[in-house]
């Protein structure tokens, strides 16, 4: 068997569209274009990549982006106040501050302080809260993006059995609800997870968000799965590579993700549907 690969950056492309004649039509409609503050202190490379595709997403689709840079020794108070100003800012519809803070800041006070309405990153405890809840408002983006990926190949969700390893409150803890929204089993294995290649082995829908090249081997994989690898890590020869064995797991798998090109681009897109949907509720 050979896997069909999950062409997430044809996909996101796709969306791209959608949204940018959706935005259009808000503006025709007399709105002003929506508004998205992204913050990002010190200077993790990884991040700047990230926050630079986000900026440019958003002139692609319309969406009005600023850019507030800090470097790492920025005080929490600082911080604090761009938050609060942010919050009051009537242009703004959506504050994202980029993770991981540097050492030093208080992150989870950080986030917290986000008007909810403007969370655009779905990682308020009352955004993450209403997704536990079954009511979800915004969403975090990358769950999100990841379950519009599985809605796009048409895979049954109900009564599958559902693995997602890696428990972090961005990826993890996120998907395995929207997994258990869509009436899968679901499973969390962390790092203290026992024999994980078993756990890999019962998984219909395999998630895998660790950050660790290669932790899940090819022939842990289920035959005939939906692997869906949302790691980027670095090889050594420096080319972006995922969490999954790729060359092994996609003999096995019916479906898989590649890194890069896979969830990364829809975590973007989902950070523009979001902007969309705060603006339409705040206005
Ligand atoms: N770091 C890695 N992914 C994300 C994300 O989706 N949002 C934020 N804020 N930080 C991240």
């Amino acid at each position: 068997m050979s896997a069909k690969i999950i062409d997430g950056k044809k996909f996101a492309a796709h969306l791209a569209d959608n949204i940018k004649g959706e935005i259009l039509q808000w503006v025709t409609d007399g709105h002003r274009a929506p508004g998205l503050a992204v913050v990002i202190v010190g200077d993790d490379p990884a991040s700047q990549v990230y926050v630079s595709k986000k900026i440019k997403m958003c002139e692609q689709v319309g969406i009005s982006s600023s850019l507030h840079r800090f470097s790492a020794d920025t005080g929490q108070q600082e911080l604090i106040e761009l938050i609060d100003q942010l919050n009051q800012d009537p242009k703004i519809d959506g504050i994202l501050v980029q993770l991981p803070l540097p050492g030093g800041l208080n992150e989870e006070q950080i986030t917290e302080r986000i008007d909810p309405k403007k969370d655009v990153d779905g990682l308020h405890p009352y955004n993450l809260g209403r997704l536990a809840a079954q009511s979800p408002l915004l969403r975090p983006c990358t769950p999100r993006g990841v379950m519009t990926l599985l809605e796009n190949i048409n895979v049954d969700l109900a009564g599958a059995h559902a693995v997602v390893i890696g428990a972090s409150n961005l990826v993890g803890r996120p998907m395995a609800l929207e997994l258990l929204r869509a009436r899968c089993t679901v499973t969390i294995c962390h790092s203290r997870t026992r024999d994980l290649p078993k756990q890999v082995g019962q998984a219909d829908i395999l998630v895998v968000a660790v950050g660790q090249a290669g932790l899940i081997k090819g022939e842990w994989i289920k035959p005939g799965s939906v692997v869906i690898d949302v790691g980027t890590n670095r090889s050594e020869a420096g080319h972006l590579i995922g969490d999954v064995e790729f060359e092994a797991a996609r003999h096995r798998a019916a479906w898989i993700t590649p890194v890069p090109g896979g969830v990364g681009p829809m975590t973007v897109i989902t950070l523009m549907q979001n902007t969309l949907q705060a603006a339409r509720n705040l206005s």
